[in-house]
């Protein structure tokens, strides 16, 4: 039988690529051109399955070009980058990579909010930039980690990890609000407390967000929602674009409504709201949650393996609409 055939649409992992070689035709994008749309799509043309980024979308009108394609392996947990109604309309499985990157991301969470927390790039830049003369008492003071209030908004396995972290290692009061409530052991466990947004946002000492994008999540963080936090407190998104509305949030760091804040997602990304590049109480990051090499090297293996048992066995490791097999 003839091999599938398989596009690569980012570089990745040249034995993740060596890997895929074993068991389809592929075609990869090692250069790493960054593809428009049209492009994407002529790649797509002639192909069974693709192994895609956060970064290539796939929805109807591409789908409409690409009448062989099969499976989306998306080498990332988020997958707004899909349009996964029309991607199981036309019986195009749809996989992601959870669980390996999750103590990876949450590492990075809790990195970011203690950065933020203490100010640690903008006194970097100070330093680099030769400004560092003498001592003084309130040099950069920021404000603590430890025993402060964690405010996690969206309780997934990521959640999660940031919540065991600051309860179990920092002594942090965790309060966190979800779509839904955690059952009572993993509370227990991660020692969360479940609030609504509202007092999430008013009780926080520090926010990190962690919840999924969709369109109800668009903007779940505005002017309105930032007026309710404190003064005192630090926001950070490692979450997706979108979910803060990054021009009212530059607003709210140079009027000083908020201390600071961490982000490592931005609407429209890579580009960054210009506002954010010039107000100094922001750490920020180019998507990079995820990125430990190990992790980097699980998630793209996991991508990988969703296509080889797709194509062996006609099912995935990881789908995100099983229901789009029922339709092959
Ligand atoms: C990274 O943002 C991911 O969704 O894996």
């Amino acid at each position: 039988m003839a091999k599938a055939k398989i596009f690569v649409a980012r570089a990745v992992f040249p034995e993740i690529v060596e890997y895929l070689a074993q068991h389809f035709e592929v075609q990869s994008n090692q250069s790493d051109q960054v593809l428009n749309k049209d492009q994407l799509a002529q790649h797509l043309a002639d192909k069974d399955g693709a192994f895609t980024t956060g970064s290539d979308r796939i929805d109807g009108e591409l789908l409409a070009a690409c009448p062989r394609l099969k499976i989306c392996a998306n080498m990332a947990v988020g997958f707004n980058n899909f349009d996964l109604d029309a991607m199981t309309a036309r019986g195009v499985l749809a996989t992601n990579t959870p669980d390996v990157l999750t103590e990876t991301t949450a590492d990075f969470g809790f990195a970011l909010m203690m950065a933020t927390a203490r100010r640690m790039t903008e006194s970097e830049h100070y330093l680099r930039a030769g400004k560092w003369t003498k001592w003084s008492y309130d040099m950069f003071a920021g404000s603590d980690v430890h025993g402060a209030t964690l405010g996690i908004l969206g309780m997934g396995r990521i959640g999660q990890g940031i919540a065991r972290r600051g309860a179990h290692g920092f002594g942090m009061k965790v309060i966190y609000h979800n779509r839904s409530r955690l059952d009572a052991a993993t509370e227990a466990e991660c020692k969360a407390h479940y609030v609504s947004k509202e007092e999430l946002l008013k009780t926080a000492d520090h926010l990190v967000l962690v919840l999924p994008y969709s369109a109800s999540s668009h903007h779940a963080i505005g002017a309105a929602e930032i007026g309710l936090m404190k003064p005192t407190a630090t926001l950070v998104n490692i979450a997706r674009g979108g979910i803060v509305d990054d021009a009212a949030l530059a607003q709210a760091l140079r009027e000083g409504r908020i201390a600071a804040a961490g982000l490592d997602v931005f609407e429209g990304e890579p580009k960054v709201h210009p506002d954010l590049l010039t107000v100094p109480n922001v750490v920020l990051t180019p998507h990079i949650a995820s990125a430990s090499v190990p992790t980097r090297l699980a998630m793209a293996r996991l991508a990988a393996d969703n296509l080889v048992e797709f194509f062996s066995k006609g099912k995935a490791l990881t789908p995100l609409n099983p229901q789009a097999l029922a339709k092959h």
